[in-house]
């Protein structure tokens, strides 16, 4: 297998006003039961605004994004945040519960929270959370709030939840609402995972729309996607990984005709 799709050390975006953050992935090694998973040599994430990641069933997506979020634990390797205003911060030395902080978010593959607490409740405790993680955001706990109220409503309307103080009960909507969480968190790094699975059509273009602007306004996404349609349509670049590796980017055109990526992933007769 090839080695990992190199750092290019591209400038944060030179054309115009916008940067975006990137994330830097070092000799990153993980293992289940004494089986390599993930086994990333340099690798940039974020070097342009939104990528995919796709690959294999076990290919080491869900684990890679883990392994950044820290919810995952390195065997060995660094994980580095590049924010667009220059320097570095280590991630793979913050607890998982700061990264919020630093503007890394990641939605969730499995939802497995929501069952227990309203639609309102559950996003009004995630801001809540995140908030004692940004002290320096807040004025008081009250306003924080009001604040988040405000979008809370917005975000509910705007993916067409009529009850906010309804449970969670298909999949689908907690797919949403555990991306509304993510929105609500102010991302500058969002990886989504699997954002769009088991959701209708309406609800994954109110997804793509939200993501590209997101994007045109400085927050760098990476999506894990099965639905390449979508990740053909969003995407700037798409990154393919199997065996724990990535072992190509490209724009999307020159991936869904790589030789690799159609015998290993797509399939003949895809492209
Ligand atoms: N907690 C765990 N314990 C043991 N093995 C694990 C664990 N998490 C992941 N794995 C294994 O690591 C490999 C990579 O899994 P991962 O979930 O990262 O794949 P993926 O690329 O996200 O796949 P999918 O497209 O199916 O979501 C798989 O073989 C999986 O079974
Ligand atoms: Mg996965």
């Amino acid at each position: 297998m090839a080695s990992d799709a190199a750092m290019t050390a591209a400038p944060a975006e030179a054309t115009g006003a916008i940067a975006w953050p990137r994330i830097r992935v070092q000799g990153a090694v993980k293992s289940f039961a004494g089986r390599v998973v993930v086994d990333v040599d340099d690798l940039v994430l974020g070097e342009r605004p939104i990528e995919g990641l796709i690959g294999p069933n076990g290919a080491g997506k869900t684990t890679l994004m883990r392994m950044v979020m820290h919810s995952t634990s390195l065997d060995r390797g660094t994980i580095s945040l590049l924010p667009s205003e220059g320097g570095s911060v280590v991630l793979s030395r913050l607890p998982a519960h700061r990264m919020a902080r630093h503007g890394v978010v990641k939605s969730n593959q499995v939802i497995t929270d929501f069952d227990k607490l309203t639609i309102w409740d559950s996003l009004l405790l995630a801001v809540t959370e995140a908030a004692y993680e940004q002290p320096q955001r807040i004025l008081s706990e009250r306003a924080t709030f009001r604040r988040h109220e405000a979008e809370m409503r917005h975000w509910l309307d705007y993916f067409g939840f009529a009850d906010p103080t309804a449970f969670a009960m298909s999949a689908g909507d907690k797919k949403v609402l555990d991306i509304v969480r993510c929105l609500l968190l102010k991302p500058t790094f969002l990886l989504l995972d699997e954002p769009t699975a088991g959701l209708p059509e309406d609800l994954t273009e109110k997804v793509m729309t939200v993501v590209r602007d997101l994007a045109a306004a400085g927050t760098a996404v990476v999506i894990v996607e099965h639905d390449l349609n979508l990740i053909w349509n969003l995407c700037d670049e798409v990154l393919f990984m199997a065996e724990g590796r990535v072992v190509l980017r490209g724009d999307p055109r020159s991936i869904r005709e790589n030789r690799t990526v159609v015998e290993k992933y797509l399939g003949e007769g895809h492209v």
